[in-house]
């Protein structure tokens, strides 16, 4: 109650910081910005107007997609190993968490804290991104019969998923954290500290071994509707990340006395962090070899990602000789939805005009 009635300040205070005059485009800013935060136009951040079109246009829900497929490999004992069965727990384990923590740091963390209204239009679209990708998640738990209470307390319960959100948590809090403003420089900073923790790390990072475990699953015809699943969401997400990276930058563009020397190496910092942990996942997550494939061949594909949001962000590379093991993967992020890529059916989305009302 205390957090919201401080939303609603902080929104008034914008609003009568603003002139009572029309909204100028030349007023409108990432953050500390002084143009009405209701008024959506004119834009000025076309870019993120444009992201929340290609999001709404992408729309997908779980329920859609047919599981009977996996449901039948799960059951048959022979149908998965040992180790093909411990990644597709730790992968939900994560995953079944992770999207709801994603959805409260918008929701009650980065939102507020944002002025552009083209931004947040995006954001409110995103978050319920995270719910859709929540839903998905338990939607598989509960399609193929796991243990939900193994599976939603990995989170506390497995080291290698534990320490990823517990590296996140002080980021997210930080903001979350009703009396946290932004206007000085040390809290803008941590703003921009935390959105590309968010941005270039959570989503950006963490969520990749994952993904590609059960996508690589889902090349091999097993578990083709989670890894159908798996591929609508990695789109979301790439597109989630690359937001938050462009919000990051145009952030630093307004705000060029943020970006520091000793700021830059904090950031590096952290990245190579987010990479020591999600390196450290895939070790956990593939003991052995499986699936043709092995933890090096994934920590080559962190690191390959590090360096890729490294320079995002304008930042030098660390990770020196790593070749992208995974050139699939991007083919899958740019897959039209009508397309399968697993060709379990053909999907024919129509988002609008689909309803009667007769
Ligand atoms: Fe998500
Ligand atoms: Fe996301």
């Amino acid at each position: 109650m205390l957090q919201f009635k401080e939303e609603i300040k902080h929104t008034s205070a914008t609003i009568n910081g603003a002139d009572s005059g029309r909204v100028r485009v030349d007023d409108k800013m990432i953050i500390n910005g002084h143009a009405d935060v209701n008024q959506l136009v004119p834009f000025k951040y076309k870019w993120a107007w444009d992201k929340y079109l290609a999001a709404c246009a992408n729309h997908w829900m779980p329920q859609e997609v047919q599981m009977s497929r996996d449901i039948a490999l799960w059951k048959d004992q022979k149908g998965l190993t040992e180790d093909e069965r411990r990644i597709i727990k730790r992968n939900l384990g994560f995953f079944t968490t992770a999207d709801s923590l994603a959805a409260n740091n918008i929701v009650l963390g980065t939102y507020r804290h944002i002025t552009a209204p083209e931004c947040r239009q995006y954001m409110l679209r995103q978050a319920f991104e995270e719910a859709i990708h929540t839903h998905s998640y338990q939607y598989i738990v509960e399609s193929i019969g796991l243990d939900e209470g193994e599976i939603f307390n990995m989170y506390n319960e497995v080291p290698s998923v534990r320490d990823k959100d517990q590296f996140l948590m002080p980021f997210i809090n930080i903001l979350a954290d009703p009396l946290f403003k932004t206007g000085t420089q040390e809290n803008d900073q941590k703003l921009l500290r935390s959105l590309i923790v968010f941005a270039a790390i959570m989503e950006g990072t963490f969520f990749y071994v994952g993904f590609s475990q059960i996508l690589a699953m889902g090349r091999q015809n097993k578990m083709v509707g989670a890894a159908e699943q798996y591929q609508y969401i990695l789109r979301d997400e790439s597109m989630h990340c690359n937001f938050g990276i462009d919000m990051a930058n145009q952030i630093k563009i307004e705000n060029p006395d943020l970006w520091t020397v000793a700021f830059q190496q904090e950031i590096v910092d952290l990245i190579r962090r987010g990479v020591e942990l999600e390196c450290a996942y895939a070790d956990d997550t593939m003991p052995r070899g499986v699936l043709g494939l092995n933890a090096p061949i994934f920590k080559d594909y962190v690191k390959y990602i590090g360096n890729r949001r490294l320079v995002q962000l304008g930042l030098p590379q660390q990770y020196q000789g790593v070749e992208n093991p995974f050139p699939w993967m991007s083919e899958m992020m740019d897959l039209k939805k009508e397309k399968n890529f697993f060709e379990t059916r053909v999907t024919e989305y129509q988002t609008g005009g689909a309803l009667s009302w007769e």
